[in-house]
């Protein structure tokens, strides 16, 4: 049998596009067994070509800096883009689609906004687009909900999908860091982007959070529907009391598939230490779900990288390739047929934990109690210390459920109250109870 070569080109040669290069080569000696076909990349795009000339060396591959090159080129069979951001990668991703060529994405910020209209042009030209890559970087996730996880109800997907948040909070948790000492720490060790705000604001793990929850939910959630809070504002003695409360810290991106919508949000939270995401530390991610037939399953490993991250692009582009060799290109689509409405996180329902510090004499506590009495919130524990201030005293609470605007409404008017002199923090916690 003639051995068939299916060639792609690579838009980007940064991070993941020299990753991807390079487990394309390592695979080069099996691909054949593997697929029945190999997959050799041609066409390299990007901005400076001799950068990129510098990582193929004396490859006889073609470097460009124009899209017309690649675009025009009649015999390509896969397209990877690794560029990043929405323009000009959203044009060029359509421009290829809408030719037929199969594309493979990294890319969350495009997913996570365009995806569905992607989707569908892929659908109308017969084409592949696959996009593993775009979350929790070398985790396999979106094929196995796609397809190993599809006979199932999904009614919760919760993930730590943000390593470099990650790294922070455990070495905050791990070393008593600060959390401005844990950013430079996770900049000089190459984790955190000089702008680390997308990471550390929550923006990245709530993209990741809308691809998840579209795919698990089979109905459209997109970024601007994921409401997001990031790390900055937790203190060293947060992650204190909450150890001592038998909890760890961790930015969880929640989705969940409720009676009355899809709550979609992603925020740091108190989590038993005895969940197994608790146990998640450093730069790694991890996704668990639960569903009506499959119950819980948790996926773990690494959620960025050079080559974890090419491992996933490298994967999907293989399915590709057999999809090319058998005629079956376009056979995933868009798996989302079903239309629920998200809901507002106002309407969303945690328990909190929230630290005080109020003045230090008789009544207090009760006069706290009877605010919170009022919007219907019980206190399932309750520590309090003497403060460094004088007359002060330092107040933690955690609460049982509550809609989170009854919770705000009841913290605003603690606030008011003279004998409230600060409310340090309001972090929510995860699951119903420590057990
Ligand atoms: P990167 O290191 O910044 O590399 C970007 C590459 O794209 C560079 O080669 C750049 O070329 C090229 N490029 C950017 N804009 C271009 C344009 N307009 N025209 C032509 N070439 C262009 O980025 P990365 O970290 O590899 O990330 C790539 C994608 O993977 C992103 O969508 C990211 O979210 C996703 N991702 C990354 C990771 C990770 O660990 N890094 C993990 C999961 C997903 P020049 O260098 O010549 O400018
Ligand atoms: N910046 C991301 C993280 C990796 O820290 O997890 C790319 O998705």
């Amino acid at each position: 049998m003639e051995n068939k070569v299916i060639r792609a080109a690579l838009l980007g040669m940064g991070t993941v596009g020299t990753g991807v290069y390079k487990v394309l080569k390592m695979q080069q000696n099996e691909m054949e067994q593997k697929l029945g076909c190999s997959v050799k990349i041609d066409r390299i795009l990007v901005r400076n070509t001799e950068k990129a000339r510098a990582k193929t060396g004396e490859d006889p591959v073609e470097i460009t800096d124009r899209f017309e090159d690649i675009i025009t080129d009649p015999g390509l069979g896969i397209i990877i883009e690794v560029m990043g951001g929405i323009e000009p990668a959203r044009t060029y991703i359509t421009e290829a689609l809408r030719k037929g060529i199969s594309v493979v994405t990294a890319n969350k910020d495009l997913m996570a906004e365009y995806g569905g209209e992607l989707l569908d042009i892929a659908t109308d030209n017969g084409a592949d687009l696959f996009f593993e890559a775009s979350v929790a970087g070398g985790i396999p996730i979106i094929q196995p909900l796609k397809q190993s996880l599809s006979a199932n109800h999904l009614t919760e997907v919760v993930g730590i999908v943000n390593g470099t948040t990650n790294f922070i909070l455990t070495r905050m948790f791990k070393d008593g860091m600060e959390f401005d000492d844990a950013l430079s720490m996770a900049k000089d060790l190459g984790y955190a982007e000089a702008d680390p705000t997308a990471d550390v604001e929550g923006l990245d793990a709530a993209r990741k959070m809308a691809i998840l929850a579209s795919i698990a939910f089979n109905s459209r959630v997109v970024f601007r529907d994921v409401h997001p809070e990031g790390i900055t504002k937790i203190s060293a003695k947060d992650i204190e009391y909450a150890l001592e409360m038998g909890y760890a810290i961790k930015l969880l991106g929640v989705a969940r598939n409720e009676e009355d919508g899809i709550e979609a949000y992603v925020c740091p939270m108190l989590i038993s230490d005895k969940h197994p995401l608790a146990a998640v530390n450093d730069s790694f991610n991890a996704v668990f779900i639960h569903g009506d037939a499959v119950d819980d399953a948790m996926f773990f490993g690494r959620g960025a990288g050079e080559l974890p991250t090419a491992s996933a692009v490298a994967g999907d582009v293989f399915e590709v390739a057999r999809n090319i060799r058998t005629g079956a290109t376009g056979r995933i689509g868009c798996t989302c047929y079903k239309q629920i409405p998200v809901k507002k996180f106002e309407d969303t329902r945690n328990r909190f934990f929230s630290r005080m510090v109020v003045e230090d004499r008789s009544g207090v506590l009760a006069e706290m109690m009877e605010v919170l009495a009022g919007y219907k919130i019980s206190i399932v524990q309750l520590i309090q210390k003497e403060s460094r201030i004088k007359n002060m005293a330092e107040v933690v609470i955690m609460t049982d459920s509550v809609r989170e605007g009854d919770f705000r409404d009841a913290m605003k008017e603690l606030a008011k109250r003279t004998c409230v002199k600060e409310i340090c923090s309001i972090i929510r916690v995860y699951g119903k109870t420590i057990g």
